[in-house]
């Protein structure tokens, strides 16, 4: 069904183009950041991304419509080409190997790339902010610069080249042809087009050994630096998990857990918790979690399509996996987990975004967007979280949320 664009529209003003968005705005805001930027302090996580938030509006409104065109059209898709090449060719470890500032011509020597051709790259990744120029062909770099010589850390950058930009791209292209509505069948998504197969993402990812590394290391680089539902003041762990323990079923299975990142950091944090921590996934991801006997877990290859052998554990817990599939495969996940619980006792812990009715943050509607063109499923709101819940046999008990664009932790026990 094709859908054609052909409203007319009163004509707009051309002049607006190159005029800021909106510069009545300027005044209230910078008045806000100066507020904002005196209760910053070092350590003040909050206080820094609010701070954040209100300059990004300011940039925003002072902008011109055609300065984001540009913006969007090209310095977003060519500064992700230029850091994706300074990775591959270990660029930022070169320049970040001592505090010594580097020249274009002494990186490209240390690199084998063709000095021209790096000159122009690194003065795109300096007028970007990615690396700090300072002086002529001369760079140290950024903080950021220096994470992209962490593995987990980079790996983001090749993980959505290799499985994920080229569908998202794809997308207004999938939505041409099939209708103006979201995908629901996992094995038609933009990832069709985008990278000419028919396989679900998950199996993609399975065509080549490097992307299942590199997503999990770009998943666990996602997740650092955020508040954590093991810590204080997120969800009482001793009241509402540990209390009125039966240590003969176990404590928390980690159902799609990847390598098993949550449950060490749960044993980190919480070593005092008795329980055994039983980490499950498919068979080749769990080939890959390399547990030590001081991690304290158990992993098992598990296909949570399949009947849930562990039965009546405390808590049954999934980070990040329902906003990976449609609704009815989420239904088929939760009730398979439903069918194992012991009344009363046993609970199902949610750790997934849950987007609010007004003010959703950046990198959740991002997120929502690439669940939604490449995935066919999505980042959920509390109405739809219920609704999925309840279609099998759960309910949720309660909502525990930390901050904005942090992912809650969702209670659920059998309705
Ligand atoms: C988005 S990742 C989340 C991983 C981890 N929970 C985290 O938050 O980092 C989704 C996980 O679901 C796993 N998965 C996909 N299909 C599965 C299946 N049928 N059975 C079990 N695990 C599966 C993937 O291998 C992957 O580890």
């Amino acid at each position: 069904m094709a859908i054609e664009n052909n409203h007319n529209v009163a004509p707009v003003d051309e002049t607006i183009a190159v005029k800021a968005n909106d510069i009545d705005q300027v005044p209230h805001l910078l008045e806000e950041i100066a507020k904002q930027g005196k209760a910053l302090t070092q350590d003040g996580a909050q206080n820094r991304r609010r701070l954040l938030e209100t300059v990004r509006s300011l940039s925003y409104v002072l902008e011109t419509p055609r300065e984001a065109i540009i913006r969007y059209c090209w310095s977003q898709p060519t500064i992700f080409a230029a850091i994706e090449l300074g990775i591959n060719l270990g660029l930022f470890k070169v320049l970040s190997k001592d505090d010594k500032p580097k020249t274009a011509a002494e990186l490209a020597e240390a690199t084998g790339a063709e000095p021209v051709f790096l000159s122009r790259v690194l003065k795109h990744l300096g007028a970007m902010g990615a690396i700090y120029e300072i002086g002529p062909d001369t760079y140290k770099p950024s903080n950021f610069a220096k994470t992209l010589t962490i593995q987990k850390y980079a790996d983001g950058f090749p993980c959505m080249t290799d499985c994920i930009n080229a569908a998202v791209l794809a997308f207004p292209q999938w939505l041409k042809k099939n209708g103006y509505q979201a995908p629901s069948d996992g094995k038609n998504t933009a990832l069709k087009l985008g990278f000419n197969t028919d396989l679900h993402f998950f199996e993609f990812l399975a065509t080549n050994p490097v992307y299942p590394v590199r997503f999990m290391n770009h998943m666990s680089a996602y997740h650092q630096g955020r508040p954590s539902w093991m810590d204080p003041g997120f969800y009482p762990v001793q009241e509402r998990l540990s209390a009125g323990l039966d240590t003969s079923a176990p404590l928390l299975v980690d159902v799609g857990g990847s390598t098993g990142h949550d449950l060490k950091e749960f044993h980190r944090k919480h070593p005092e918790a008795q329980g055994k921590l039983i980490l499950q996934d498919l068979p080749e991801v769990i080939e890959n979690a390399k547990l030590v006997d001081s991690d304290g877990i158990e992993a098992m290859a598990h296909d949570f399509f399949k009947e849930q052998p562990i039965k009546g554990a405390r808590a049954y817990y999934m980070h990040s996996v329902l906003h990976d599939w449609p609704d009815n495969k989420c239904k088929e996940i939760l009730t398979n987990l439903a069918q194992a619980m012991k009344p009363g006792y046993s609970k199902v812990l949610i750790n997934e975004n849950v987007i609010p009715d007004m003010d959703a943050d950046w990198q959740t509607t991002s997120l929502d967007f690439i669940m939604m063109s490449v995935f066919a499923s999505k980042e959920r709101t509390e109405r739809q979280w219920h609704a999925l819940v309840e279609s099998a046999g759960l309910k949720i008990v309660k909502i525990f949320t930390a901050e904005k664009g942090v992912e809650s932790l969702i209670e659920c026990e059998l309705a």
